[in-house]
């Protein structure tokens, strides 16, 4: 595949209802995937755990792109061939995921902001030497009673513009990923104003910072009540306030929104996407780029063992399928029986 700008890339990988596996848990989040079914977290595991969802079926047609951890960008098949050559097999593109996760925000545990600017430069040379077409830099956003501060909000912020700046440096589309946790008893109220100003503030700073939004993907949370709120919101509202709060801060021109599940299950992830899309009314893409829930049927019927890939590369590819629907607005309950 050959592509000529980064805006092509970007258009690339939300074409037609696809959307972007995350694959690029750490090594200590991994584990923790694996703890649930109690599979031992060896680099061997791991390998063929995402070899197993790269060569599935559902790959083609509904995902554009695979986000990578450092390890996996590196790893080969037992047949001797790299896993992004499998990923690239089926028509989707190779990223990487480039922040070193989380550390205190000025002192104090309850906010942070994300580390790996330093060396980012290096590591992006070498990361597009070796294929990756984009890449992803979360940062996280907490909410309480006096949570998030503007001061928090703007430091990640810049963070993500610099990041951004630095990968459209060296060819790679920045996806980036102002994450909203879904963690809390806060209101949808509460969670509409904290995204409302972090991707407000994350805007300005790449228009400060001339990223090209054209060839830039955004990867944000849905507006949610938080997981301990004692009402819960409905797929309509959810939709509708997740609709209201892009639209008043993102720009026509970015080619794609891909938001990560964060928490929801399965189902509610591809629900909220595809009633959003049955909305319509907006000018990007809006489509997933979901870890958790695309993973978590397959994680389960895999359990390990290899008489069972074939049922967790049938799960994968459901889930795959039915989000692609979903971004096409085109899901329906019944679908899932
Ligand atoms: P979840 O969909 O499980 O939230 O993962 C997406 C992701 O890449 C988080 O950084």
């Amino acid at each position: 595949m050959n592509f000529s700008n980064l805006s092509e890339i970007a258009q690339y990988i939300v074409s037609e209802g696809k959307g972007i596996l995350a694959a690029d848990e750490s090594n200590p989040t991994c584990k923790k995937r694996f703890d649930t079914i109690s599979v031992e977290c060896t680099e061997e595991n791991r390998r063929n755990y995402r070899e197993l969802l790269f060569t599935s079926e559902g790959m083609k047609e509904n995902i554009g792109g695979v986000i990578l951890f450092d390890e996996t960008i590196r790893q080969h098949s037992e047949s001797g061939k790299s896993l992004l050559e499998l990923i690239l097999d089926k028509g989707a593109l190779p990223g990487i995921k480039v922040d070193k996760g989380l550390q205190p925000f000025n002192g104090s545990d309850l906010e942070t902001l994300t580390q790996g600017l330093d060396d980012l430069d290096g590591r992006c040379s070498e990361y597009s030497g070796l294929g990756a077409k984009f890449t992803k830099w979360r940062v996280v956003i907490n909410i309480n009673e006096n949570l998030p501060t503007q001061e928090c909000i703007d430091a990640n912020m810049e963070s993500l513009a610099n990041y951004a700046k630095i990968a459209q440096k060296y060819g790679m589309v920045p996806i980036v990923e102002p994450e909203v946790l879904i963690n809390g008893d806060h209101s949808i109220e509460d969670c509409y104003d904290a995204t409302s100003r972090s991707i407000k503030s994350l805007f300005n700073y790449l228009s400060t910072n001339n990223v090209d939004i054209s060839g830039t993907i955004l990867k944000p949370n849905m507006v949610t009540p938080g997981t301990d709120h004692t009402n819960k919101a409905t797929v309509e509202e959810v939709a509708q306030a997740t609709i209201k709060c892009l639209k008043e801060n993102v720009p026509a021109e970015l080619p794609g929104i891909t938001f990560l599940s964060g928490g929801q299950t399965e189902i509610e992830s591809t629900q909220h996407l595809d009633m959003m899309n049955k909305i319509g009314g907006f000018s990007w893409k809006l489509s997933f780029s979901y870890g958790r829930a695309l993973q978590a049927s397959a994680l389960s019927a895999w359990l390990g063992k290899k008489e069972n890939i074939s049922a967790a590369q049938s799960a994968f590819s459901h889930r795959a399928k039915m989000n692609k629907l979903a971004s096409l607005g085109k899901w329906s309950e019944s679908l899932e029986e």
